[in-house]
């Protein structure tokens, strides 16, 4: 039976793959602070058959964290799959020390917070997934957000040095690249979201691609291309296209 564990489930992506994860029987593990917004999704879940089980948690909290990990391997075993997905875009000057320290503490240290204290018990079991939740954000550092790219990129060199060593104990490991969401994260954004999906349409994508096993998830794919071709550019070039881009 599906034992499912996701990070920031009270808004957003997070909560739109609880609902997309939320089957009949699955038992669902929800973490965020905000616990009246994990209640109201809880209703919906229970509504549906899945056995919703809420943690009004801060996963910058790492003992916390491990509490938690120790309460569901004693009483379930290791969780068939994790969602790290609770995550913060920071302030809107986002190149400081300030707004990197914010950032790395939810968007990295809360990830490793999430997975590590499940990890050893996932191997010895030999089984289960991690998913992470990245961005394409992480290909090329953007105007104003360089703390938000340098902790998704962090994110995807941890994801792959993690993958390596679990996936033959056989815990499969998947990084997931979304592009532009309409959430709480980029309601307020002023600049052009070209692509932008809504966040059940990335949340089904994420969970298929996680049904297919793939290592990395990336959509929507022009928006791939784009950031890829931007990355490969000379960084000059890559500069005037991102300030042509802001003016239009
Ligand atoms: N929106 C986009 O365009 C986009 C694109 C690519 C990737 N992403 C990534 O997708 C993930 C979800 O973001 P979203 O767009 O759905 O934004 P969102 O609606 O603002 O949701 C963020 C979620 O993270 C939780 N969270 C934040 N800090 C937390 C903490 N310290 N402890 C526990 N939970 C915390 C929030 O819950 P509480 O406030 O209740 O704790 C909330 O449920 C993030 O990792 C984000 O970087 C978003």
């Amino acid at each position: 039976m599906a034992n499912i564990l996701i990070t920031g489930a009270s808004s957003g992506l997070g909560w739109s793959l609880a609902l997309r994860y939320g089957d009949p029987e699955a038992t669902l593990h929800l973490v965020a602070r905000r616990v009246d917004r994990l209640q109201a999704l809880s209703a919906l879940l229970s509504d549906r058959g899945a056995r919703p089980i809420l943690h009004g948690i801060d996963v910058r909290d790492r003992s916390e964290m491990e509490t938690l990990a120790r309460r569901i391997l004693e009483d379930e075993g290791p969780p068939s799959l994790i969602i790290a997905n609770a995550g913060v875009r920071g302030p809107e000057e986002g190149n400081g020390a300030e707004a990197m320290r914010l950032i790395f503490d939810t968007n990295v240290m809360g990830v490793l917070n999430t997975i590590e204290p499940f990890l050893p018990a996932m191997k010895k079991a030999g089984h289960g997934r991690i998913a992470v939740i990245g961005s394409l954000a992480s290909y090329r550092g953007l105007p104003k957000a360089g703390a938000y790219c340098a902790s998704k990129a962090a994110l995807a060199a941890w994801t792959d040095a993690i993958r390596y060593d679990a996936a033959p104990r056989g815990v499969s490991v998947s990084l997931i690249n979304p592009g532009y969401i309409a959430t709480e994260m980029t309601r307020n954004n002023p600049y052009p979201m070209p692509f932008v999906l809504s966040p059940d349409n990335a949340a089904q994508r994420i969970r298929a691609g996680i049904d297919q096993g793939r290592d990395r998830i990336a959509f929507p794919f022009l928006l791939l291309v784009l950031v890829r071709i931007l990355a490969l550019l000379p960084s000059r070039w890559g500069d005037r296209l991102l300030r042509a881009a802001s003016k239009s």
